[in-house]
């Protein structure tokens, strides 16, 4: 297809240039978290640790048939309904969760629970769920092979490409490819999977950031806040059909 040759090129023609512009990044970005404090850290920083004591160990085939067939008895709505078999849900009014990674779709589960994500409809569907189901389903879903996407606007691949892997100097708006990587597979465990990802998901995720709607990570609130939706929309777009 055109336009996915064509995001090819642009991704093989600036990969050289992003190793650089990478570096360059994470220079001025620390020197600015050192200036203000109110800038989100840079992953780098923090310590990743897969197994984390007191945590319920993970069994995703458990995960598996609560995903599938959900459990009337426990008012648990099988997850496979709106988001598709293995993860791969149909429409970008659902998200796709395949191949996500693990501790931050339980974060999310976690988040809907608690209120700090507030959406009616997976409010209703957490609320059912024991932090050990919401643990399985996670593992199940992280060993999903990964949904690729395609762009749909010609118009602003390139806005949305500069925003990804370079961020708006101008306006203080970090690299995305900084925490998200330059591929959009994410830093596991907290920087989520974003390639292949419904734009209109995406765009969504975003303006529920900057509305205060999300209110479950200070570091993308801060980051939304900067964009308009033109530039929401257009790095959405871009994040589908990277990868
Ligand atoms: C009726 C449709 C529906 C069902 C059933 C449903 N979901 Fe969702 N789910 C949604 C919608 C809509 C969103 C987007 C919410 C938002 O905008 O914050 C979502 C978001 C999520 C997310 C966040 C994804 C991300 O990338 O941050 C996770 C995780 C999730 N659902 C897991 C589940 C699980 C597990 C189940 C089954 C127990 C389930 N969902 C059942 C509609 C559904
Ligand atoms: C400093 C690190 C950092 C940077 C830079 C960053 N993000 Fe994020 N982003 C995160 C974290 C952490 C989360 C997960 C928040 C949570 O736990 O709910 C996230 C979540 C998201 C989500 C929600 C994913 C989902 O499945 O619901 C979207 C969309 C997103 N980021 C887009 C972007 C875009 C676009 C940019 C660049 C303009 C960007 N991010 C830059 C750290 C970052």
């Amino acid at each position: 297809m055109r336009q996915t040759s064509q995001i090819s090129k642009l991704t093989s023609l600036s990969a050289g240039f992003l190793a650089l512009s990478l570096t360059v990044f994470c220079a001025s970005f620390s020197a600015s978290a050192l200036a203000n404090d109110a800038m989100p850290a840079a992953p780098a920083a923090e310590a990743v640790k897969p197994e984390v004591p007191g945590k319920p160990k993970s069994d995703p085939a458990a995960g598996e048939a609560l995903y599938s067939n959900g459990d009337v008895s426990r008012g648990v709505v099988a997850c496979v309904s709106c988001h598709g078999a293995n993860g791969k849900s149909a429409s970008g009014t659902w998200p796709k969760l395949a191949a996500q990674h693990a501790a931050y779709t339980a974060k999310q589960l976690k988040n809907f629970k608690e209120g700090t994500r507030a959406n009616p409809v997976m409010m209703g569907m957490a609320a059912a769920l024991t932090e050990q189901d919401m643990v399985n389903i996670a593992a199940y879903m992280a060993k999903q092979e990964p949904s690729l996407g395609v762009a749909q606007n010609k118009e602003t691949i390139e806005l949305g490409q500069s925003i990804y892997r370079g961020g708006i100097a101008a306006k203080g708006v970090p690299a995305c490819a900084a925490c998200h990587s330059p591929t959009g597979a994410g830093i596991p465990a907290q920087y989520p999977r974003l390639s292949g990802q419904w734009a209109e998901y995406s765009t969504a995720q975003l303006m529920a950031f900057r509305e205060g709607v999300r209110k479950n990570s200070a570091q993308m609130t801060i980051i939304a806040t900067k964009l308009s939706d033109q530039e929401m929309k257009a790095v959405a777009d871009y994040m589908a059909g990277l990868h």
